[in-house]
């Protein structure tokens, strides 16, 4: 009940805080979600139709290597966090685009200068609201060590806080945690492709559904029921990323759907723990393949197209003060 009465007047400070905002881009329909939270000059195709380059060491030891694929799947999902930022589908990588920087991002409320964000907002949270507007510069995790603030060892105690004090999220599993902290700390400069910048495209976004499935496997199979239900989660908000650029595509939308569908099925499966659900785990993983081809042979005609990308937002850009 109180907690109930807390959440609605964060609700409500996020209705003030945009209209005083006066950022017309976030009244108005997006073709993309992620396009609400950048500034409204940002070129969408510079900012979406691409994206940064991870700099991402995996480790070799397969525990390890485990742990930083719990943690990157993680790290795009949005239920790990809670309140606003969940009914808003936002994720670490929201901030930390492919665990870097995004100086483009501008949150109604939460930013001051573009690429900054007030993470101690009471707009996400109910418990450490400082009340004091106090955005910084996000940091790119993957940037220099001796430049970030964190200590490694110090890492899930952060994290913890920011999921569940700062955006109001559940107490995330264990392994979820332990996950967050080892995929930050594998990021490292050293780590950096030759280019800064990859393009975005449905195959990219499959392959990171398929590593968070295979995540969501070995959970299950090692008894963690709670975080294979959350790695599901993690390979679901990247069809819905898939979904969103191909609108005007109905057979693809409802390939993408069956396959999100049979993903839900999955995720009872293994709340109620039942034997079959790695078979079907399997099962999906193969038939992706198909999924693929399909997206792949009608890629052009989508939002993943640069062109098309680009005619859709600018349709819904507000029109430039004169
Ligand atoms: C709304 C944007 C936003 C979101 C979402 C977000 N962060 Fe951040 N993050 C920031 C900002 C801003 C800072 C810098 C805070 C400061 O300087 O006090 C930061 C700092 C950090 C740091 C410390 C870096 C250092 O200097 O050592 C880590 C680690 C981190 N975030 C991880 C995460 C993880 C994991 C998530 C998801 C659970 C997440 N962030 C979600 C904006 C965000």
């Amino acid at each position: 009940m109180d907690r109930r009465r807390r959440r609605t007047g964060a609700l409500a400070g996020l209705a003030l805080a945009a209209a005083a905002a006066s950022i017309a881009a976030a009244e108005i329909a997006q073709p993309l979600q992620a396009l609400h939270w950048v500034t409204p000059d940002a070129d969408p195709v510079a900012s979406f139709a691409s994206q940064p380059t991870e700099c991402l060491a995996p480790p070799a030891d397969p525990a390890a290597a485990q742990a930083v694929e719990v943690g990157r799947a993680a790290f795009r999902t949005p239920l790990l966090l809670g309140g606003q930022a969940a009914r808003v589908s936002l994720t670490c990588e929201s901030c930390h685009r492919a665990g870097r920087g995004n100086p483009e991002f501008l949150f109604p409320g939460a930013s001051g200068a573009p690429g900054t964000a007030d993470v101690t907002l009471s707009l996400f949270s109910s418990h450490r609201g400082n009340g004091v507007h106090d955005p910084r510069p996000i940091p790119d995790l993957s940037g220099p060590r001796d430049r970030l603030k964190v200590a490694p060892d110090q890492l899930p105690a952060f994290i913890r806080g920011l999921i569940v004090e700062e955006f109001d999220g559940r107490e995330p599993p264990p392994a979820v945690l332990a996950g967050l902290a080892a995929y930050v700390r594998a990021l490292s400069p050293a780590a950096c492709p030759a280019d800064a910048r990859e393009p975005l495209r449905p195959a990219g976004l499959l392959a990171d559904a398929r590593r968070a499935l295979t995540a969501a496997d070995r959970a299950y199979a090692a008894g963690d029921r709670p975080t294979a239900i959350l790695m599901i989660a993690a390979a679901r908000a990247r069809l819905g990323l898939i979904d969103e650029r191909y609108k005007a595509l109905p057979a693809e939308v409802a390939r993408l759907r069956a396959a999100d569908a049979r993903l839900t099925a999955l995720q009872q499966a293994m709340r109620e723990g039942r034997a079959d659900a790695r078979a079907s785990l399997a099962a999906w993983l193969r038939d992706s393949r198909r999924l693929d081809a399909a997206l792949a042979a009608r890629e052009s005609e989508s939002l993943f197209n640069p062109a098309r990308l680009k005619a859709a937002a600018n349709r819904r850009l507000p029109p430039k003060p004169t």
